[in-house]
Protein backbone atom coordinates (compact mmCIF):
# COMPACT_ATOMS: atom_id res chain seq x y z
CA UNK A 1 0.00 0.00 0.00
CA UNK A 2 1.55 3.38 -1.02
CA UNK A 3 -0.41 5.90 0.35
CA UNK A 4 1.16 8.90 -2.06
CA UNK A 5 1.95 7.17 -4.87
CA UNK A 6 2.98 10.58 -6.87
CA UNK A 7 4.88 12.19 -4.19
CA UNK A 8 7.15 15.04 -5.52
CA UNK A 9 5.83 14.80 -9.38
CA UNK A 10 4.82 17.10 -10.90
CA UNK A 11 1.13 16.18 -13.02
CA UNK A 12 -0.49 18.36 -15.60
CA UNK A 13 -4.08 17.89 -16.59
CA UNK A 14 -6.67 19.52 -19.31
CA UNK A 15 -9.74 19.22 -18.16
CA UNK A 16 -13.65 20.44 -19.50
CA UNK A 17 -14.75 21.39 -23.24
CA UNK A 18 -13.26 24.14 -25.87
CA UNK A 19 -15.11 26.87 -26.99
CA UNK A 20 -14.36 27.38 -31.10
CA UNK A 21 -15.51 31.09 -30.96
CA UNK A 22 -17.51 31.85 -34.04
CA UNK A 23 -18.55 35.49 -33.50
CA UNK A 24 -18.92 37.82 -30.06
CA UNK A 25 -21.63 35.49 -29.15
CA UNK A 26 -21.59 31.76 -30.43
CA UNK A 27 -19.43 29.13 -30.76
CA UNK A 28 -18.70 25.18 -31.33
CA UNK A 29 -18.70 23.41 -28.02
CA UNK A 30 -19.48 20.48 -26.08
CA UNK A 31 -21.19 18.55 -22.84
CA UNK A 32 -18.37 18.27 -21.09
CA UNK A 33 -18.18 19.59 -17.45
CA UNK A 34 -15.19 19.26 -16.24
CA UNK A 35 -16.02 17.00 -13.20
CA UNK A 36 -13.62 14.16 -14.38
CA UNK A 37 -10.75 16.22 -15.07
CA UNK A 38 -11.49 18.22 -11.69
CA UNK A 39 -11.44 15.06 -9.75
CA UNK A 40 -8.52 13.82 -10.95
CA UNK A 41 -6.76 16.56 -10.35
CA UNK A 42 -7.89 16.29 -6.75
CA UNK A 43 -6.90 12.87 -6.54
CA UNK A 44 -3.18 13.75 -8.34
CA UNK A 45 -2.75 16.33 -5.57
CA UNK A 46 -4.19 13.95 -2.51
CA UNK A 47 -1.81 11.39 -4.02
CA UNK A 48 1.77 13.99 -3.25
CA UNK A 49 1.51 15.55 -6.60
CA UNK A 50 1.69 18.87 -7.88
CA UNK A 51 -0.76 19.63 -9.79
CA UNK A 52 -1.76 21.89 -12.94
CA UNK A 53 -5.05 22.44 -14.26
CA UNK A 54 -5.55 23.62 -17.52
CA UNK A 55 -9.53 23.90 -17.65
CA UNK A 56 -11.89 24.98 -20.61
CA UNK A 57 -14.77 27.17 -19.75
CA UNK A 58 -16.46 24.93 -16.93
CA UNK A 59 -18.38 26.54 -13.56
CA UNK A 60 -16.12 24.20 -11.24
CA UNK A 61 -14.23 25.70 -8.27
CA UNK A 62 -10.69 25.45 -8.01
CA UNK A 63 -9.65 22.07 -6.05
CA UNK A 64 -7.57 23.42 -2.86
CA UNK A 65 -3.50 23.47 -3.70
CA UNK A 66 -4.22 22.97 -7.68
CA UNK A 67 -2.74 25.38 -9.81
CA UNK A 68 -5.38 26.41 -12.35
CA UNK A 69 -5.00 28.22 -15.76
CA UNK A 70 -8.29 29.10 -17.61
CA UNK A 71 -8.15 28.81 -21.58
CA UNK A 72 -11.46 28.94 -24.06
CA UNK A 73 -10.14 27.27 -27.43
CA UNK A 74 -7.90 24.45 -28.00
CA UNK A 75 -4.72 26.77 -29.09
CA UNK A 76 -5.46 28.49 -25.96
CA UNK A 77 -5.19 25.33 -24.35
CA UNK A 78 -1.97 23.76 -26.63
CA UNK A 79 -0.19 27.18 -25.48
CA UNK A 80 -1.12 26.35 -21.88
CA UNK A 81 0.03 23.28 -22.21
CA UNK A 82 3.41 24.08 -23.64
CA UNK A 83 4.15 26.89 -21.47
CA UNK A 84 5.16 24.15 -18.49
CA UNK A 85 5.04 20.80 -20.10
CA UNK A 86 8.72 20.29 -20.39
CA UNK A 87 8.97 20.10 -16.37
CA UNK A 88 5.94 17.51 -15.87
CA UNK A 89 6.08 14.00 -14.86
CA UNK A 90 2.83 12.88 -15.70
CA UNK A 91 0.36 14.05 -18.30
CA UNK A 92 -3.23 13.58 -18.39
CA UNK A 93 -5.70 14.60 -21.11
CA UNK A 94 -9.15 14.15 -19.70
CA UNK A 95 -10.18 17.44 -21.70
CA UNK A 96 -13.09 16.50 -24.25
CA UNK A 97 -10.91 18.82 -26.98
CA UNK A 98 -13.21 20.33 -29.77
CA UNK A 99 -11.75 18.64 -32.88
CA UNK A 100 -12.40 21.58 -35.30
CA UNK A 101 -12.71 25.79 -35.02
CA UNK A 102 -14.31 28.05 -37.37
CA UNK A 103 -11.89 29.00 -40.01
CA UNK A 104 -13.09 33.04 -39.58
CA UNK A 105 -14.19 34.12 -36.72
CA UNK A 106 -16.14 37.52 -36.45
CA UNK A 107 -15.41 40.51 -33.62
CA UNK A 108 -19.19 41.53 -33.90
CA UNK A 109 -22.20 39.01 -33.20
CA UNK A 110 -23.74 38.29 -36.84
CA UNK A 111 -27.03 39.62 -38.27
CA UNK A 112 -29.10 36.66 -39.31
CA UNK A 113 -31.14 36.58 -42.96
CA UNK A 114 -32.76 33.85 -44.78
CA UNK A 115 -29.92 32.36 -46.60
CA UNK A 116 -27.79 29.16 -45.20
CA UNK A 117 -25.02 30.07 -43.29
CA UNK A 118 -21.89 28.47 -44.20
CA UNK A 119 -19.16 27.80 -41.47
CA UNK A 120 -16.03 26.56 -42.74
CA UNK A 121 -13.89 24.36 -39.90
CA UNK A 122 -10.59 23.83 -39.66
CA UNK A 123 -8.86 21.09 -37.90
CA UNK A 124 -7.58 21.88 -34.26
CA UNK A 125 -3.86 20.54 -33.25
CA UNK A 126 -4.26 17.44 -31.40
CA UNK A 127 -2.57 18.36 -27.73
CA UNK A 128 -2.07 14.89 -26.79
CA UNK A 129 -0.03 13.58 -29.51
CA UNK A 130 1.89 16.70 -29.10
CA UNK A 131 2.61 16.35 -25.81
CA UNK A 132 3.26 12.37 -26.63
CA UNK A 133 5.32 12.56 -29.56
CA UNK A 134 8.42 15.51 -27.50
CA UNK A 135 11.78 13.89 -27.32
CA UNK A 136 11.37 13.56 -23.72
CA UNK A 137 7.76 12.96 -23.05
CA UNK A 138 6.50 13.03 -19.62
CA UNK A 139 3.97 9.50 -18.74
CA UNK A 140 1.09 10.23 -21.03
CA UNK A 141 -2.51 9.16 -19.83
CA UNK A 142 -5.22 9.72 -22.54
CA UNK A 143 -9.10 9.47 -22.44
CA UNK A 144 -11.59 8.31 -25.35
CA UNK A 145 -15.28 8.58 -24.91
CA UNK A 146 -16.99 6.80 -27.37
CA UNK A 147 -20.94 6.40 -27.74
CA UNK A 148 -20.15 2.65 -29.65
CA UNK A 149 -17.62 -0.32 -29.95
CA UNK A 150 -15.45 1.58 -27.14
CA UNK A 151 -12.85 -0.59 -26.19
CA UNK A 152 -11.95 -1.02 -30.22
CA UNK A 153 -12.02 2.65 -30.34
CA UNK A 154 -10.17 3.46 -27.47
CA UNK A 155 -7.30 0.96 -27.68
CA UNK A 156 -6.97 2.52 -31.59
CA UNK A 157 -6.76 6.04 -29.88
CA UNK A 158 -3.99 4.61 -27.38
CA UNK A 159 -1.74 2.86 -29.96
CA UNK A 160 -2.31 6.24 -32.83
CA UNK A 161 -0.99 8.28 -29.94
CA UNK A 162 1.60 5.78 -28.63
CA UNK A 163 0.39 6.13 -24.87
CA UNK A 164 1.16 3.44 -22.44
CA UNK A 165 -2.36 4.17 -20.81
CA UNK A 166 -6.03 4.83 -21.73
CA UNK A 167 -9.18 5.70 -19.41
CA UNK A 168 -11.60 4.83 -21.64
CA UNK A 169 -15.58 5.76 -21.09
CA UNK A 170 -18.75 5.34 -22.55
CA UNK A 171 -20.10 8.83 -23.58
CA UNK A 172 -23.92 8.41 -22.61
CA UNK A 173 -22.36 7.76 -19.04
CA UNK A 174 -19.57 9.66 -19.15
CA UNK A 175 -20.35 13.28 -20.16
CA UNK A 176 -21.66 15.81 -17.16
CA UNK A 177 -22.61 13.23 -15.22
CA UNK A 178 -21.29 12.72 -11.19
CA UNK A 179 -20.05 9.10 -11.76
CA UNK A 180 -18.40 7.04 -14.32
CA UNK A 181 -17.39 3.34 -14.90
CA UNK A 182 -13.99 3.54 -16.55
CA UNK A 183 -11.86 0.81 -18.28
CA UNK A 184 -8.03 1.06 -17.71
CA UNK A 185 -6.19 -0.15 -21.29
CA UNK A 186 -2.86 -0.17 -21.28
CA UNK A 187 -0.03 -2.82 -22.98
CA UNK A 188 -0.70 -6.01 -20.22
CA UNK A 189 -4.72 -5.42 -21.66
CA UNK A 190 -7.94 -3.72 -20.07
CA UNK A 191 -8.46 -3.18 -16.80
CA UNK A 192 -12.11 -2.69 -15.82
CA UNK A 193 -12.83 0.00 -12.76
CA UNK A 194 -16.12 -1.45 -10.52
CA UNK A 195 -19.37 2.32 -11.30
CA UNK A 196 -18.58 4.54 -8.79
CA UNK A 197 -18.20 8.78 -8.35
CA UNK A 198 -15.70 10.20 -10.43
CA UNK A 199 -13.83 11.21 -7.91
CA UNK A 200 -13.32 7.36 -6.45
CA UNK A 201 -12.47 6.84 -10.28
CA UNK A 202 -9.82 9.51 -10.00
CA UNK A 203 -7.97 7.31 -7.04
CA UNK A 204 -8.05 4.54 -8.85
CA UNK A 205 -6.59 5.77 -11.61
CA UNK A 206 -4.05 7.93 -9.94
CA UNK A 207 -3.33 4.36 -8.16
CA UNK A 208 -2.50 2.48 -11.30
CA UNK A 209 -0.36 5.71 -12.81
CA UNK A 210 1.92 5.41 -9.52
CA UNK A 211 2.26 1.34 -10.36
CA UNK A 212 2.94 1.81 -14.05
CA UNK A 213 5.44 4.27 -13.20
CA UNK A 214 7.41 2.50 -10.55
CA UNK A 215 7.34 -0.57 -12.64
CA UNK A 216 8.94 1.55 -15.26
CA UNK A 217 13.03 1.07 -15.35
CA UNK A 218 15.46 3.98 -14.02
CA UNK A 219 16.62 5.91 -16.88
O1 LIG B 1 -16.03 16.61 -18.15
P1 LIG B 1 -17.00 15.51 -17.76
O2 LIG B 1 -18.44 15.92 -17.93
O3 LIG B 1 -16.71 14.95 -16.39
O4 LIG B 1 -16.80 14.31 -18.81
C1 LIG B 1 -15.59 13.62 -18.84
C2 LIG B 1 -15.20 13.22 -20.26
C3 LIG B 1 -16.27 12.30 -20.84
C4 LIG B 1 -15.05 14.45 -21.15
C5 LIG B 1 -13.83 12.48 -20.13
O5 LIG B 1 -13.97 11.37 -19.27
C6 LIG B 1 -13.31 12.00 -21.49
O6 LIG B 1 -13.60 10.91 -21.95
N1 LIG B 1 -12.50 12.86 -22.17
C7 LIG B 1 -11.97 12.58 -23.52
C8 LIG B 1 -13.04 12.85 -24.53
C9 LIG B 1 -12.68 12.32 -25.92
O7 LIG B 1 -13.31 11.47 -26.46
O8 LIG B 1 -11.64 12.78 -26.42
P2 LIG B 1 -11.07 12.45 -27.91
O9 LIG B 1 -11.41 11.08 -28.36
O10 LIG B 1 -11.49 13.55 -28.80
O11 LIG B 1 -9.55 12.53 -27.63
C10 LIG B 1 -8.76 11.46 -27.17
C11 LIG B 1 -7.68 12.00 -26.27
O12 LIG B 1 -6.91 13.00 -26.96
C12 LIG B 1 -8.20 12.69 -25.01
O13 LIG B 1 -7.29 12.41 -23.97
C13 LIG B 1 -8.20 14.17 -25.38
O14 LIG B 1 -8.04 15.02 -24.23
C14 LIG B 1 -7.00 14.26 -26.32
N2 LIG B 1 -7.14 15.29 -27.37
C15 LIG B 1 -8.07 15.16 -28.36
C16 LIG B 1 -8.17 16.09 -29.37
C17 LIG B 1 -7.28 17.20 -29.35
N3 LIG B 1 -7.35 18.13 -30.30
N4 LIG B 1 -6.38 17.32 -28.36
C18 LIG B 1 -6.29 16.40 -27.38
O15 LIG B 1 -5.45 16.51 -26.46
Amino acid sequence: FQPKPLRGMKVMITAGPTFERIDAVRGITNQSSGKMGFSLARAARDAGAEVTLIAGPVSLPTPYGVKRIDVESANDMLNAVNGSISVQDVFIGVAAVADYHPLQQFEHKLKKDANILQVDLAPNPDILANVASLPRPPFCVGFAAESQNLLDFAEQKRRKKRLPLLAANLVQTAFNSDSNELILLDDKGRHPLPKSDKLSQARLLVQHIGKMMRAEPPT
